[in-house]
């Protein structure tokens, strides 16, 4: 699946070099010439690029059912301006699905739109193995550029002493043999925002981008996948970056003091370890791996030993050879033929080059290992000081309150949360809080619809009490999930009376679950699921705004907009209904509602460009543009289930789920964990009947036991995994202020911003954030290890043992914090 066995050559460097000199490791302190000879002219016309800045984003979601994936890969498309960043080489090949490269997978060149074969020797590609070509995924850029393998970019390059002073543009060099792989290389650079660009290396080779110029470094790390290795043949695997490039990398890092992280690699003498069995582990044979020494990344917030498991990932256990150069930082348990726990981890120091290697294969797409291992290098690479920043959110909303629901197990049985459910719910939070690390806030946040309220008030006080009752309509039959109303259409479903909301408190109040609620107000965030649960595919204007306005004066009447967390612009559309219906979407619109929630599972409702971004809806699309659907996952705890057997029993009947609610449980930890470590911060989806604990049997996670909901022990399970893992904060904002923050990330992506570091004195003493004309209509993150000696007034955040983030506002000039004490290089 992942990582090919292969073993890279160490070859002999020309020039200063002895042969048994491995790679990376520097025969005197300070090599001053590495290629004492003149650049080779036999190089092939090659076009570069001129990117005018962060190449960002991917978008890659799975279904819920893990069994049958279905992956959804987006090309990167973002390409904004910066000021500051030089010309630098581009080059990006169309996205595959294929992880293993193939000699013969070079695209035809003539079309941005080809793809790569993902069988090795299918491709109609006309590759030689001396060119080349690839096409870029930049609209309207597409270039085709041809370089040759046997006449690489061949440049003298002269260091001397780490640069004194100057600037140091921040940005990531990913380095990756194809899109797929960078986007793994990437996705927690894009969690965080910090700017990076990809480095596209085909196996015939292809230049460098310009590494510095005279007024500076252009990378402030370097991330090197999998060594870009092809195989050449004959059990010739090596990487497709020739010795002279590497040693333009290694003098390059040395001359700004600049770190590489390489990962998925064998262990040998240029990382200064040993290899101490041919690899693991063979189908269902586990080795855990945990980080061991975490001091020289501090601010990642990983705890040392906690293993997680290496299941798919392939690795190589070893042993450190050198231990004046090289450090351990993480190891894998004893196992896959070794007796003893092993070296899975190091930081190397070449006489000042400064590496950090993982034997280990990472795939951020499915693995939550990756996910939670790739926070060390971003950490490390970065010293702690980059653009972007780190949160975690935990938002479960609960959707349906004061609905009924039918439930799958016992069928026929109909549901409605009581006053002792919520009670359970109201007394576990203290108990879940306690469990999480220091600057969490956790809360539940609830989807409410009005007219089960009046249902159950009814029942209670009748109908004339009740203004004539509940709203009810003849259930129109479902469509297709992105069934695309034409506007105008459609069928009016609600009675012609009333024409607004009129029912009393005497009414509403005869519900006990209302005054229950009344009385607990601030135990929970509100916003609306709209009035009656109306699907909304094919729904008329009419209807739909009464459902919203309905619900407004609803939430108004019983109190629920009074609650310190309350959402007004948002909703929780029903069943995630509407999104294509232009004139559901113009009556939210018309009742202040600009945003709502969709569903990960349904591709149509995610942005392509950038996971990290909400969809916004379209006139093609929706026949109404500009509602902001916010990403958000299901679960397997199923909409109509109280019980583990039942929401056990839906799972392998709708999402082909094997053995007991353990796990299930077990799937959803492994599946959350790899949200929450990508920094993914859409919400989880939940529903009024997964609260049923009041007289349920004890549910058993991790060894504890307590009367908990299915909803309970699925927020149990993901807290003391998260817990055991790192001590970083869970924060769950409301549904407002999560759509304000989807909204802030995309308006700052698009101003094109980065970061430099500024030198001196072989120290960084500063950074300076800018942007395309220096101007942005959202705040920038910028992390700090420590806080800066002056923030300028801009609002700071930290909490708990987190680095201190400042949000930069730029407005017509770059912005430089100095650094309270300067970071050695
Ligand atoms: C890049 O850095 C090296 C070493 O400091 C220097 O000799 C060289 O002139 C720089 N390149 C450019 C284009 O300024
Ligand atoms: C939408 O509603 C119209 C009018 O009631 C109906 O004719 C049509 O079949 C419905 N479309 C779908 C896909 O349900």
């Amino acid at each position: 699946m992942v990582a090919p066995t292969f073993v890279l050559q160490a070859g002999c460097f020309l020039g200063l070099l002895t042969c048994n000199t491995p790679p990376g490791v520097w025969p005197e302190e300070r090599p001053t010439v590495i290629f004492p000879g003149p650049p080779n002219p036999t190089q092939t016309q090659t076009q570069t690029q001129t990117s005018t800045g962060v190449t960002t984003g991917t978008s890659t979601t799975l279904t819920p059912d893990p069994t049958v994936p279905t992956v959804t890969t987006t090309a990167t498309t973002a390409t904004t301006a910066t000021t500051e960043t030089p010309t630098i080489t581009v080059t990006t090949t169309d996205t595959t699905l294929t992880t293993l490269p193939s000699p013969s997978d070079s695209s035809s060149g003539t079309s941005s739109t080809s793809t790569d074969s993902s069988t090795p020797g299918t491709s109609t590609g006309t590759s030689t193995g001396t060119s080349t070509t690839s096409t870029t995924s930049t609209p309207g850029t597409s270039t085709t550029s041809t370089t040759s393998s046997t006449s690489m970019s061949v440049t003298t390059t002269t260091t001397s002493l780490p640069v004194a002073t100057g600037t140091l543009t921040a940005n990531i060099l990913v380095i990756a043999r194809d899109s797929t792989q960078a986007n793994v290389a990437s996705s927690g650079l894009n969690g965080y925002g910090i700017p990076w660009t990809t480095l596209l290396v085909p196996q015939a080779g292809i230049e460098l981008p310009t590494l510095n110029t005279s007024s500076g470094g252009n990378f402030g790390g370097i991330v090197v996948a999998g060594e870009v290795s092809y195989d050449y043949g004959s059990d010739d695997w090596r990487s497709a970056l020739t010795d002279d490039q590497w040693n333009q990398l290694y003098a390059y890092q040395l001359a700004y003091g600049v770190r590489m992280v390489q990962y998925d690699v064998y262990p040998g003498e240029k990382f200064g370890a040993t290899a101490l069995s041919g690899g693991c582990c063979a189908d269902g044979v586990e080795q855990l791996i945990s980080f061991s020494d975490v001091s020289d990344f501090p601010t990642s917030g990983l705890r040392t030993g906690a293993g997680v498991t290496t299941q798919g990932l392939w690795h190589y256990p070893a042993s450190i050879s050198n231990t004046a150069t090289t450090k351990e930082i993480a190891r894998f348990a004893a196992g896959g033929g070794v007796s003893q726990a092993s070296t899975a981890a190091v930081i190397n120091n070449f006489n000042g080059r400064q590496q950090m290697v993982f034997f280990i294969g990472f795939d951020t797409v499915w693995s939550d290992t990756s996910n939670y291992l790739q926070h060390a290098w971003i950490t490390w690479i970065t010293r702690g000081l980059h653009a972007g920043y780190r949160r975690v959110n935990l938002n479960t909303q609960i959707d349906d309150m004061f609905l009924q629901t039918n439930i799958y197990q016992p069928a026929g049985e109909i549901f409605r949360i009581t006053t002792a459910d919520m009670a359970g719910i109201s007394a576990w939070l203290p108990t879940i809080r306690a469990k999480l690390n220091a600057g969490s806030t956790y809360y539940v946040e609830i989807g409410h619809n009005g007219n089960g309220n009046v249902e159950a008030g009814q029942e209670v006080v009748g109908d004339d009490t009740c203004s004539g009752g509940a709203i009810y309509y003849d259930i129109a039959p479902d469509t297709p999930a992105e069934f695309q109303k034409p506007l105008g259409t459609g069928e009016s479903r609600w009675p012609t009376t009333p024409a607004s909301f009129q029912w009393t408190n005497v009414c509403l109040n005869a519900d006990p679950l209302l005054v229950w609620f009344q009385t607990h107000l601030n135990d929970y965030a509100y916003l609306s699921h709209t009035f009656t649960h109306l699907a909304q595919n094919n729904a008329t204007y009419a209807d739909i705004t009464k459902e919203i306005s309905f619900n407004q004066a609803w939430l108004q009447q019983v109190g629920f907009t009074a609650a310190n967390r309350y959402t007004s612009n948002g909703i929780i559309p029903p069943a995630i209904t509407g999104i294509h219906n232009g004139d559901a979407l113009r009556a939210w619109w018309d009742n202040g509602i600009t945003n709502c929630v969709g569903d990960n599972t349904r591709p149509a409702l995610l942005n392509s460009q950038n996971a990290m971004w909400p969809y916004f809806t379209t006139e093609a699309a929706s026949g109404f543009s500009g509602m902001q659907v916010n990403p958000r996952w299901s679960t397997r705890i199923y909409y109509n289930c109280y019980s583990p057997a039942c929401t056990t029993q839906e799972w392998i009947d709708t999402s082909a789920g094997t053995g007991t609610f353990d796990n299930l449980l077990a799937t959803e930890r492994t599946e959350t964990i790899r949200h929450l470590f990508s920094l993914s911060h859409d919400g989880y989806m939940f529903h009024q009947a997964n609260l049923r604990n009041a007289d349920m049997p004890s549910i058993t996670v991790n060894g504890q036991t307590a009367q908990y909901s299915i909803f309970q022990a699925w927020v149990e399970t993901v807290v003391q995994e998260f817990v055991r893992l790192v001590t970083w904060p869970i924060v769950t904002t409301t549904h407002q202020q999560m759509s304000d923050a989807f909204l802030q990330r995309y308006r700052r992506d698009q101003c094109g911003y980065s970061l430099s570091y500024v030198l001196s004195n072989n120290a960084i003493t500063g950074v300076t954030l800018s942007a395309n004309g220096n101007t942005c209509n959202a705040a920038i993150p910028i992390t700090f290890p420590a806080a800066p000696a002056n923030t300028h007034g801009f609002p700071t955040e930290q909490l708990g043992s987190d680095p201190v983030t400042v949000w930069a506002q730029l407005s017509g000039s770059p912005v430089t914090f100095s650094l309270a004490s300067p970071i050695a290089l």
